[in-house]
C-alpha cells in the first residue's frame, strides 16, 4: 500500500478504506511514515472531512496505537467528563469528587493548560504536593479503592494522537471537527470508561466560536462514542463569559473547593450539578435529572463531597489541610484593584482578554514546555449584567511582579464593556444532546 495513494484518495475527496486508515496510523506511530506525508493527509482531511465510518476506524486505530486501560475489575459503571476547554473552567476539580461521593467511579485523565485555556492538572498541582504523574497501575488501584483518580496522559495512552496533535499544531490543521473529535475520543476511550459526559464550549473563550460548529462537534463526539458502545451525552455550554469569578490555577482550585463546601459561585455550582446529574444517570445511580440532582445536593450538604476531595488529595500525595485552610494554597505577593472608568451596566467581560491578561502575569503557557506561576491570576468582581459605579472595583489582578503587569492591567480593563442599557440574558447551558 502506497502512502501517496492514501493521500491522493483524500485529496480528491474520496473515502479512505479501513485498511488505508489502519496502515497510515500504524505506520505513522511506528515512525515509518514521515511527517511531510502525514501533514499532507491531515490537511486533506481538514479540507474534505471524514465519513462517520472513516472517523470510527481512524479513532479506533489511534486508540489502539497504545494500551487501553482495563477497569473491568472495578464494580460499577465508570464515567468521566471532558470539557473542550474554556476560561475559568475548574468544573472537573469539584465534579469528580462530588460524583465519586455518590457512588459512580470517575477515572479522569486530564490535560494541562495551553494557549488561553486552563488545564485541570495545573490547577490540581497548585495544591502543595499533589501528584498527577501516577502510574496506570496506581491510577486503576485508586479508582477501585476510593472511586476516583485524576492524572495526566501517560506515554502509552493513544500515542498516535500525541504525534498527530503536535503535527496539526504546526500545520494549521487543529481546527477540524473530525480531527478534534477523534483526538479527544481516542484518549477518553483509552481510559477504559463505560460512559462519558462532554462539555462542548461555545463562544469567544472557546475553540468553537459558533453554536453550529459546537453542535457539529458534539454530534461527532457522540457518534464516535456510540459506535464504541459507550454511553455518551454532550452539553453545549456558553463560553462567552468567564466561568465563575476566578481565573488562575490556585484561585480556581480554591473556587472549586468552595463549590464542594456549598458556597461556590452560582454558575460553577449549577454547571457542576447539571453535568454531575448526567454522570449519575449514565452511571445508573439515578433515573432522571431531578433525582440525580437531589443526590448531588445531599453530597454537598452532608459533607461527603468535600470529604471525598480530602481523600483524593491525601491519596495523591497532596496537603489536604487546604480543604479547611485554603490560604495554604499559593498566593501572589501583589494585588491590584482594577476600577471602573464609568458608571453603567456591564455588557460583557471578554473571556479571551481575561485569559490573555492571566497569561501575561504567568498563569498560563504559550508552549507546552513553558512553566507557570500557580499563584497569579484574576478575580472577576463584576460580571455581565452587574451594575457598576465609576471607580468601583471591577476585578483584582494577582501578580508576582514582572514586566507585563501594566499591560495585563490594561488588558483586564479593556475586557470590560460598560453601557447604559442592560444586555440580553444568555443561558449557561444551550443544549444537551444524548447519545441514544
Ligand atoms: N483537544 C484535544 O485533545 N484534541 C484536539 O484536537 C483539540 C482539543
Amino acid at each position: 500500500m502506497y502512502i501517496r495513494d492514501i493521500i491522493m484518495t483524500k485529496r480528491f475527496g474520496k473515502t479512505l478504506s479501513a485498511e488505508q486508515i489502519r496502515h497510515f496510523i500504524e505506520g505513522y506511530s511506528a515512525g515509518d511514515i514521515p511527517d511531510y506525508q502525514a501533514a499532507a493527509l491531515v490537511m486533506a482531511i481538514a479540507i474534505h472531512g471524514m465519513t462517520p465510518e472513516e472517523l470510527s476506524v481512524w479513532t479506533d486505530s489511534m486508540l489502539h496505537s497504545g494500551s487501553v486501560l482495563d477497569l473491568s475489575s472495578i464494580p460499577g459503571t465508570k464515567v468521566d467528563k471532558h470539557s473542550t476547554g474554556g476560561v475559568g473552567d475548574k468544573i472537573s476539580i469539584c465534579l469528580a469528587p462530588m460524583v465519586a461521593a455518590c457512588g459512580v467511579p470517575v477515572p479522569m485523565i486530564s490535560g494541562r493548560g495551553l494557549g488561553h485555556t486552563g488545564g485541570t492538572l495545573d490547577k490540581l498541582e497548585a495544591i502543595p504536593g499533589f501528584n498527577v504523574r501516577l502510574s496506570t497501575e496506581k491510577f486503576i488501584r485508586l479508582v477501585g479503592s476510593i472511586g476516583l483518580c485524576l492524572i495526566g496522559q501517560t506515554k502509552d495512552l493513544a500515542p498516535a494522537d500525541k504525534k498527530l496533535y503536535s503535527l496539526r499544531d504546526v500545520t494549521g490543521t487543529v481546527e477540524s471537527i473530525p480531527l478534534i473529535a477523534s483526538s479527544i475520543m481516542s484518549k477518553k476511550l483509552a481510559e477504559g470508561i463505560d460512559g462519558l459526559v462532554l462539555d462542548v464550549k461555545v463562544g469567544r473563550g472557546a475553540f468553537m466560536k459558533t453554536e453550529k460548529e459546537a453542535r457539529k462537534l458534539a454530534e461527532t463526539l457522540i457518534e464516535i462514542g456510540v459506535r464504541a458502545q459507550k454511553k455518551v451525552s454532550a452539553f453545549i455550554t456558553n463560553m462567552d463569559e468567564v466561568l465563575g469569578n476566578e481565573v488562575g490555577n490556585a484561585l480556581e482550585t480554591k473556587e472549586a473547593l468552595d463549590v464542594l463546601h456549598g458556597k461556590g459561585p452560582k454558575d460553577v455550582t449549577e454547571l457542576t450539578l447539571k453535568l454531575g446529574a448526567e454522570m449519575l444517570i449514565l452511571g445508573g445511580k439515578a433515573d432522571g435529572e431531578e433525582a440525580a440532582r437531589k443526590i448531588l445536593e445531599k453530597a454537598i450538604e452532608s459533607g461527603s463531597a468535600i470529604e471525598k476531595m480530602r481523600t483524593l488529595i491525601d491519596a495523591q500525595g497532596g496537603d489536604s489541610s487546604v480543604i479547611d485552610q485554603p490560604d495554604l494554597l499559593p498566593q501572589a505577593s501583589h494585588k491590584i484593584s482594577i476600577l471602573s472608568p464609568e458608571s453603567g451596566t456591564i455588557h460583557s467581560v471578554d473571556p479571551l482578554k481575561i485569559a490573555h491578561a492571566a497569561m501575561m502575569v504567568g498563569a498560563g503557557r504559550e508552549r507546552s514546555e513553558d512553566s507557570i506561576d500557580p499563584a497569579v491570576g484574576i478575580t472577576i468582581i463584576k460580571k455581565r449584567m452587574d451594575k457598576v459605579t465609576k471607580d468601583e472595583e471591577l476585578a483584582i489582578l494577582h501578580h508576582n511582579g514582572g514586566s507585563s503587569v501594566e499591560k495585563a492591567k490594561e488588558t483586564v480593563k479593556a475586557a470590560y464593556t460598560i453601557s447604559d442599557d442592560s444586555p440580553e440574558r444568555c443561558p449557561l447551558i444551550i443544549d444537551i444532546i444524548k447519545g441514544d
